[in-house]
Parts: C-alpha cells; sequence; structure tokens
C-alpha cells in the first residue's frame, strides 16, 4: 500500500484546516441564519456554542485523526476495535457527501456572480432590483446545474491529484487577501444610512429571542457547519499529521479565526440590509446574493473591482472546504474499498454532484414545487445535516474521547497530561459538549 500522504508542515496541516472550515459558512450560510433568527440574540448563542462545545470538539477530532491515521470511519475503528463507535463514522461520511451535494450549488452561484461582474451583466441592473437579477439567475433549469458542475470539475479536479500540494499554497496566499476585503467592505458598509440600525440588529440582543428553541438549533447547526464539524473533515485532515503537532494551539487558531471571518462578514452585510428597500433580514439563502450587489452598485466604478474580487476570493473559499468535504469520502473509499485515489475520487465525485442537483433546481428552478417538509429540496438536505447529522457526529466524537477511549491516552495525544487545560477539556468533552448537544436535538425534535 503506498504510504500515507502527509501535510508538509505544521502550518500547512492549520492553513488547511482553517481553509476547511471558512468558506461559505462563514459568509453566505452565517448572514442569512443569524438574519432569520434575529441578530444578536443568535450571534450570542452561537459563540457560545462555539466556545463550549465547537472549541472542545474540533480538538477531539484532531486528537482522533491524529491518532487513528486513518479516514474518519477507519479512525475509530483503529482506536476502540470491535466498537460502534465507527457508527459515528459513518454519520460523518453521510453528512459530508449531503453537505457537499448543496454546497456545489451554492458555490456554483458564486461562480456565476463573478462571471456576471467579469462580463458587465450584472453592473447592467439597476439599483434597488437585485433580488430579481438574483432570483432570475438561479432560477433557470440550466444555469445553476452548469455552474455547479464547473465548481464541482474543479473540486473533483484538485482532490484527484491530491489534496496537500495545491491547498496549502492558496490558502496562504488567498485567505489573507479575503481576509483583507471583508474588512475594507465592512469599513465601506459602515458609511451606509442603515449601519447604525445594522448594527443594532447583530449586537444588541431582543432577548425574547432567547425563549425560542429554533434559535439553539440554528446556532449549533451553524456552529457545526463552520467549524467543519461532526463529518469527518477535520478527522481526515488530522490523519495526514505527523505525530509532533501540537494539536490545541492548532484549535485555538482555527475557531479563532473562523469565528472572526463570520463577525466582520456580518459587519460588511447587515448595514446593507438595512440600507435597501428590497432587503429583509429574512431573506434566506438568497441574502449576501442580493445585499452585496447592491452595495458594489452603490460603490459607482470601483463597485465593479470589489465585486469580481470579492466573488473570486469567495469562490477560492468554497473551494478549499469542498475539497475537504469531498475528501472525507474518498479517503473512506480509498480505504473500504481498496480504490486508489483516482478512482475513489471521480466516483464519489460524480455522484455527488449528481445528488446536487435537485438542489440546483429547487430555487425557482423547474423543482421549486417540489418541497419536502414545506422547504425547498435545497433546504430540506440543509436542514437535514446540520440540524440532525451533525450534532450526532459531533456528539459521538466527544463522547468516543471523553468515555471510549481512555483519558490517558486522549490527554498524551493533545499533549495535555496534567495540565488544567486537559482537566477542563476532559470535563467538556465528557459533560458539557454531549449534554449541550442533547438538549439542543432534543429541542429540535419537539
Ligand atoms: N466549514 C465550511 C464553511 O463554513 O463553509 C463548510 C464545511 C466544510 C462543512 C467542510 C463541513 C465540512 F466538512
Amino acid at each position: 500500500m503506498a504510504e500515507r500522504e502527509q501535510w508538509a508542515t505544521r502550518l500547512g496541516f492549520i492553513l488547511a484546516a482553517v481553509g476547511s472550515a471558512v468558506g461559505l459558512g462563514n459568509i453566505w450560510r452565517f448572514s442569512y441564519v443569524a438574519g432569520e433568527n434575529g441578530g444578536a440574540a443568535f450571534l450570542l448563542i452561537y459563540i457560545l456554542c462555539i466556545l463550549l462545545i465547537g472549541l472542545p470538539v474540533i480538538l477531539a477530532e484532531f486528537s482522533i485523526g491524529r491518532r487513528g491515521q486513518s479516514d474518519v470511519v477507519g479512525s475509530f475503528t483503529k482506536i476502540a476495535p470491535g466498537k460502534p463507535w465507527a457508527l459515528g463514522g459513518i454519520f460523518g461520511v453521510v453528512s459530508a457527501f449531503t453537505i457537499l451535494s448543496f454546497y456545489g450549488v451554492i458555490a456554483g452561484w458564486v461562480v456565476y456572480f463573478l462571471y456576471a461582474y467579469v462580463t458587465g451583466i450584472a453592473q447592467g441592473v439597476e439599483g434597488g432590483t437585485y433580488d430579481e437579477f438574483f432570483f432570475g439567475a438561479i432560477g433557470g433549469a440550466v444555469g445553476p446545474v452548469f455552474w455547479q458542475f464547473l465548481f464541482m470539475a474543479i473540486v473533483i479536479f484538485i482532490v484527484f491529484f491530491g489534496v496537500k500540494k495545491g491547498i496549502e499554497l492558496s490558502n496562504r496566499i488567498f485567505m489573507p487577501l479575503l481576509a483583507v476585503l471583508i474588512i475594507i467592505l465592512a469599513g465601506f458598509a459602515l458609511t451606509l444610512d442603515g449601519a447604525g440600525e445594522g448594527l443594532r440588529f447583530m449586537f444588541s440582543p431582543d432577548w425574547s429571542a432567547f425563549g425560542e428553541p429554533g434559535v439553539y438549533a440554528a446556532a449549533i447547526g451553524q456552529a457545526f457547519f463552520t467549524l467543519s464539524l461532526g463529518m469527518g473533515a477535520m478527522i481526515t485532515y488530522a490523519s495526514y499529521l505527523p505525530k509532533d503537532t501540537k494539536l490545541p494551539s492548532a484549535a485555538g487558531t482555527v475557531v479563532t479565526l473562523d469565528t472572526l471571518f463570520a463577525i466582520v462578514a456580518g459587519i460588511m452585510i447587515f448595514p446593507a440590509v438595512f440600507t435597501f428597500a428590497n432587503i429583509d433580514p429574512t431573506d434566506g439563502a438568497g441574502l449576501i446574493f442580493i445585499t452585496l450587489p447592491e452595495v458594489f452598485n452603490l460603490m459607482g466604478g470601483a463597485g465593479t473591482f470589489f465585486a469580481i474580487v470579492f466573488f473570486f476570493l469567495v469562490a477560492i473559499a468554497a473551494l478549499s472546504s469542498a475539497i475537504s468535504l469531498l475528501e472525507v469520502s474518498v479517503a473512506y473509499a480509498m480505504r473500504q474499498f481498496s480504490w486508489n485515489r483516482k478512482k475513489a475520487t471521480i466516483v464519489a465525485g460524480v455522484i455527488v454532484t449528481l445528488f446536487g442537483v435537485p438542489s440546483a433546481l429547487s430555487y425557482g428552478g423547474p423543482l421549486s414545487d417540489f418541497l419536502i417538509f414545506g422547504m425547498p429540496f435545497l433546504d430540506a438536505v440543509d436542514a437535514l445535516t446540520d440540524r440532525y447529522l451533525l450534532a450526532l457526529g459531533g456528539m459521538i466524537s466527544a463522547l468516543f474521547v471523553g468515555w471510549g477511549w481512555n483519558k490517558v491516552d486522549a490527554l498524551r495525544e493533545t499533549g495535555l497530561t496534567d495540565t488544567t487545560i486537559g482537566a477542563i477539556w476532559i470535563w467538556f468533552i465528557r459533560i458539557v459538549a454531549p449534554l449541550g448537544i442533547l438538549w439542543i436535538l432534543i429541542l429540535n425534535i419537539f
């Protein structure tokens, strides 16, 4: 068997993990889910979920992957042979696969907007009508599928040749650029008429929202989604690590950067939401695709430049996340069926792309009347994964490290033996995180 690949450096791993975490979740998903769930109250609960559940669980997933040196199912089986924990790994593969199916669709929208700005189509739209432009663009039968396929073809191409080489370099250059760009755009947003109202919406909680169970479910779903947790991406990536990497600081870095990206993205988007009459915070999945074009339109000539750079960098951020999603299934198939990387990539990549087609056609397209529990197909698969599967997957990772694995080994793996942080971490993955997740799952179901 070929030798297992490894990251070239510790920084390479951190960049890849940040690349997986930072993506559409921070910009597209964070803003629309925060918008639908009351803004500031959501933000507060979301940050609590990140700190109390996300941070301990990401460290748990890093340690499972590095210790297991295998894909998400293989790592569980290797550490605890013959035990049912591998079920968590199976959930992981199913979730990563399902998420990628619709992730490719949204990323396809991003690529279309890039194209529309490069060719001048988007600049021709009259200010105040970008909502119509958005629904027109994604509503056809051919367009959304074409852009989804194009994006997925690039993902498959990169994973086909092995994930390590390209990602480290691309993340090193494009992630910082994206950070700078959204800070500039957030600065501009603060000059808009709706800035005060936007900031209030984001930072001044409406206390009644804390009584709504849906807000907690949305917050934990978003926390897992944005940190790429509960579906094995972080386990798979950590399995390409050599033994000597410091896991706790890597976990802290990923969580901090990911959260900052989301907050700055919120500051970039919500002032605009309250500036334009045709936009409402609860507009759903189209929010950034309507809001930002209105803002670019206001910027005049510079708007074209910012729009092109923005959609390009977001497409790259989505790419590094999508790569990690596909890698979960590919690593699994390579071990489980003894396929080589190329075969595993083609088979998994093609199936997941086809499975995304109903999502691509569900927003105004031919399948828009086909509703599941009253939701378009895309929203239904999204809800299924992050309301239930991710939380379950994350809970299994926490329980496994807390109870299934022996505590001494888990602490040794993270380099936290005999430290206060180690003791606190164990307590969190044993009790706080699983109970927190369980409570939210129960709220969700009833
Ligand atoms: N964390 C990514 C984002 O925020 O866009 C999405 C994602 C990537 C989810 C990888 C899950 C995953 F395994």
